[in-house]
């Protein structure tokens, strides 16, 4: 077997092995094979799709190229919770206390922020104190004790894909399904989780702009699940504006603590209860009804809130000291209408650019900097009046390259639905 031989198979459109695409992996992975040779199997495969076979052949190789979390000395069922990526998407922060509220297993490893999407662990680390690394063995205590704990990747986990999504990232090759659902899927299946629950983003703020990728990858990533014994459910949501209304680390912890204590947003209310009724399906096997009519009683009794508190404490963070900048600007808006769009990606890009974000791996993040926004898609608003508040360090902002992130207009357009569907 070579790889160019492997390559050029595929760029013929042939069907791939699973010992050639073993091939291509480990050899890539040990230095075997080369990064203009991987560069050009990942654009073959961009342009020429993949058969379901070879995808989980693919995943299966990827997921089996380091090590492998063993979490069943954790008694019961253990849930995880996905998101590919957004802007304002603090659901994790919610989701893990709330859900684990009801003793629902939640072990969970994150990532940073990736591009102009944040990362929850960044957002863990804006409080002081807080911890996102910790010993497999504490990791499962923890778990064991308080349903509930969140650290960044651990171990050797699925090298095969840190290797090849740093290549993807400058090839541009990020945006392809098979090697989408396998990358995410290789990783899932790492961490050891029984059950799976995945929010896809769609529209202009994420990776998968239509509705239709975002089916085909859904329903790509359920049959992997069957393939491999693990339940996967898969959310399509829409990211054509922030969710919530802050965006920017320190300001995500602090929508999601009011969240918790009962004061949110329409359409993060919306997801959490759609993620969180299926985690809570999953974990405690029960129906769609109770699970959610527990999950609001958790709300409404503060017991998320509570569970937040004792998660971040046990990880020795402290909330009562998360500080957002000391500066804060009021943007307002130069006209008067209704707001048609958001344009998601170059706000979550003004929100990197300020230092909520990193450009380079070693750049250090701006925990404080941010944006809460006073308005949303479909809401009107009049000349002079508030669009959105700016949290900085200095004064010097662009304030045109905002304003140009909002169409404001005299008609009315129905905004997209949250939730387009459940795939399962
Ligand atoms: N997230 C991942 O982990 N991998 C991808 O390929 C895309 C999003």
């Amino acid at each position: 077997m070579n790889i160019v031989e492997i390559v050029n198979k595929k760029r013929w459109k042939q069907e791939l092995t699973k010992e050639e695409i073993a091939y291509a992996i480990n050899g890539y992975v040990e230095g075997t094979v080369q990064d203009y040779q991987m560069s050009s199997l990942l654009m073959a495969i961009c342009l020429n799709g993949m058969t379901d076979e070879e995808v989980f052949s693919l995943t299966d190789v990827m997921y089996h190229s380091g090590e492998i979390l063993d979490l069943s000395s954790i008694e019961g069922i253990k849930v995880d919770k996905h998101s590919t990526g957004g802007v304002g998407d603090k659901t994790t922060l919610i989701l893990g206390p709330l859900v684990s509220s009801l003793g629902v297993n939640v072990a969970k490893m994150s990532g940073r922020g990736l591009g102009h999407t944040g990362g929850t662990i960044d957002k863990l680390e804006s409080i002081p104190g807080f911890q996102t690394t910790m010993k497999l063995e504490d990791f499962k205590k923890q778990v064991d004790d308080i349903h509930f704990a969140l650290v960044g990747q651990m171990g050797n986990l699925v090298p095969a894909d840190k290797k090849i999504y740093a290549l993807r990232d400058v090839t541009a090759t990020v945006e392809s399904i098979p090697l989408i659902a396998s990358s995410i899927m290789s990783k899932k299946l790492a961490s050891g989780a029984d059950k799976i629950v995945l929010d896809i983003k769609v529209g202009e703020g994420a990776l998968v702009k239509s509705v239709e990728d975002a089916r085909t990858l859904a329903s790509l990533m359920v049959k992997i699940g069957k393939k491999m014994n693990k339940e996967v459910i898969c959310v399509l949501s829409n990211m054509d504006q922030p969710l919530g209304t802050h965006i920017g680390n320190v300001l995500e912890v602090e929508e999601s603590i009011e969240f918790l204590k009962g004061n949110h947003t329409e359409d993060l209310y919306e997801l959490v209860m759609t993620l969180g009724t299926l985690m809570v399906q999953m974990g405690l096997q029960i129906g769609e009804k109770e699970a959610k009519e527990k999950l609001e009683q958790n709300l409404q009794s503060g017991k998320g809130y509570q569970k937040l508190e004792e998660f971040v404490s046990r990880q020795g963070g402290d909330l009562s000291k998360i500080k957002s900048a000391p500066k804060v600007f009021s943007v307002k808006s130069i006209h008067s209408g209704y707001i048609n769009k958001i344009h998601t990606l170059e706000l979550g890009e003004i929100v990197r650019a300020i230092g909520a974000g990193r450009y380079q791996k070693e750049d250090s993040i701006d925990y404080g900097v941010g944006i809460v926004l006073s308005k949303k898609v479909g809401d009107f608003i009049l000349k002079d009046e508030e669009l959105l508040k700016i949290y900085v360090h200095e004064k010097d902002m662009e304030i045109g390259k905002i304003l140009n992130c909002f169409e404001i207009g005299i008609h009315y357009e129905e905004p997209k639905p949250l939730i387009y569907e459940i795939v399962k």
